[in-house]
C-alpha cells in the first residue's frame, strides 16, 4: 500500500509518500516539507492569508518533487491522503482540493486525514508501537493528551484551557524582544539563565482534571518583565529559564496524572508508552523532564525524530495508508473543518 500526502494546515506546505507492508510496517519513500517561517516572521506569528497564497505557489511543485524522490508516478500511487483539519481554513482548502483533484483524476481512493490523528499515528510508522498508548501533543496551535485506543479510537484526556504550549513560548518571546518563532529561542535565552531568580506559577497543578493551562504564566511573565524594565540581557535569560522551570514542573504534574490514569484504564498493558509529538517536543529541558517522569512511572519514553514531530505529510500518508488498510475510502464531497476534534 503506497499512499500520497499532502499537508497544508498551517505555515508548513508538504507532501510525501509512504508504504505500508502487509505486517503493517511503514517506510517513508519521500518527505518534502517547505516552511513558510521566513514569510511570517516579520508579522511575528503567521498570517493566514499569506499562509494560503503560499501553498498555492508551491504544492504541485512539491507533490512532483515527492513522487520523483520516491521514484513513482501517481500511476504507482495506491491512495491519495490530504489534511482536512483542524488548522487554518484557506491553507486546508488548498491541500484538500488539490488531493481531491489528483484522486479523481488518477482515479484513486481518497482519504480526508485528521491532521491530530496524524500526529497520533506517528510513532507507528517510527516505533511500529501497538495500541493503546498515550500522546502528548504540544505545538503551536495544540496541546492535548490522547489516549489512542485504536485507529479511530480516540479519547482526548485533556487539552488546554487558553493557549497552546507553543503559542506561550512564542507569546513569552515576544514579550521579551526575541524573534519567532520564540520556542528555541527562549530555550538558548534559558541555557544562559537562572532560574531561581523569579518564581512563576505553575497553573493548574495539583489539579484532578488533566487539563492545560499557560496564559496565566504568559500574563506573569509580561508583569514581571513590566515591572524590570528596560530589561538587561542577563533578566531575559532569567525570565526564560524561570519560564521554562515553571513549564517542566507544570507538564511534569499534568502529565503523571494522565500516566496513572492510562494504568486504571488499561492495567493489562506491561509496558505502556508514552509518545510525545509538536515542536515543542524539541525542547532538551522539557523532553528530559518527560522521560525522567516516564522512567520514574514505568513507561516508555518514544520521542519521533524531529522531523516526524513538527508538521509533515508523511504522517498523513500514514494515517491514509493505515485507513486504507482498514476502512473505505471517504467521499469527494468532504468538506475542510477548520475545528475538527479528534
Ligand atoms: O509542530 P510545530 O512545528 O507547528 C505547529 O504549531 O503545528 O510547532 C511549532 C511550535 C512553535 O510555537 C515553536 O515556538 C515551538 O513549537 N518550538 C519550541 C521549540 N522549538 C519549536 N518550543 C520550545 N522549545 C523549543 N526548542
Ligand atoms: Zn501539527
Amino acid at each position: 500500500m503506497r499512499v500520497l500526502g499532502i499537508e497544508t494546515s498551517c505555515d508548513e506546505t508538504a507532501a510525501a509518500v509512504v508504504e505500508r507492508d502487509h505486517n503493517g510496517h511503514g517506510r517513508i519513500l519521500s518527505n518534502v516539507v517547505l516552511s513558510q517561517i521566513d514569510d511570517h516572521a516579520p508579522y511575528g506569528g503567521v498570517v493566514p492569508e499569506i499562509a494560503a497564497r503560499a501553498h498555492v505557489e508551491v504544492l504541485d511543485r512539491l507533490i512532483g518533487q515527492a513522487l520523483h524522490e520516491a521514484q513513482m508516478t501517481l500511476d504507482d500511487v495506491d491512495a491519495v491522503a490530504a489534511t482536512a483539519g483542524p488548522g487554518l481554513i484557506g491553507g486546508l482548502i488548498v491541500g484538500l482540493m488539490t488531493g481531491k483533484a489528483i484522486a479523481m483524476a488518477a482515479q484513486k481512493p481518497f482519504y480526508a486525514i485528521n491532521h491530530l490523528e496524524g500526529h497520533a499515528l506517528t510513532p507507528r510508522l517510527t516505533d511500529q508501537i501497538d495500541f493503546p498508548y498515550l500522546l502528548l501533543l504540544v505545538s503551536g496551535g495544540h496541546t492535548q493528551m490522547v489516549l489512542v485506543k485504536g485507529l479511530g479510537d480516540y479519547e482526548r484526556l485533556g487539552t488546554t484551557i487558553d493557549d497552546a504550549l507553543g503559542e506561550a513560548f512564542d507569546k513569552t518571546a515576544k514579550l521579551l524582544g526575541l524573534p519567532y518563532p520564540g520556542g528555541p529561542e527562549v530555550e538558548k535565552a534559558a541555557l544562559l539563565g537562572d532560574s531561581s531568580r523569579f518564581l512563576l506559577p505553575r497553573p493548574l497543578k495539583g489539579e484532578e482534571r488533566l487539563d492545560f493551562s499557560f496564559s496565566g504564566l504568559k500574563t506573569a511573565v509580561r508583569q514581571l518583565a513590566t515591572t524590570l524594565e528596560p530589561l538587561s540581557q542577563s533578566d531575559v535569560n532569567d525570565i526564560c529559564a524561570a519560564f521554562q522551570a515553571a513549564v517542566a514542573d507544570t507538564l511534569n504534574d499534568r502529565v503523571s496524572r494522565s500516566l496513572a490514569r492510562f494504568r486504571t484504564v488499561f492495567p493489562e498493558v506491561a509496558e505502556p508508552a508514552l509518545v510525545v509529538a509538536g515542536g515543542v517536543a524539541a525542547n532538551k529541558v522539557l523532553r528530559a523532564c518527560l522521560q525522567n517522569l516516564c522512567a520514574g512511572n514505568g513507561f516508555r519514553f518514544i520521542a519521533p525524530p524531529m522531523a516526524l514531530c513538527t508538521d509533515n505529510a508523511a504522517m498523513i500518508a500514514w494515517a491514509g495508508a493505515e485507513r486504507a488498510e482498514n476502512m473505505t475510502a471517504d467521499s469527494l464531497d468532504i468538506a475542510p473543518r477548520s475545528r475538527w476534534p479528534l
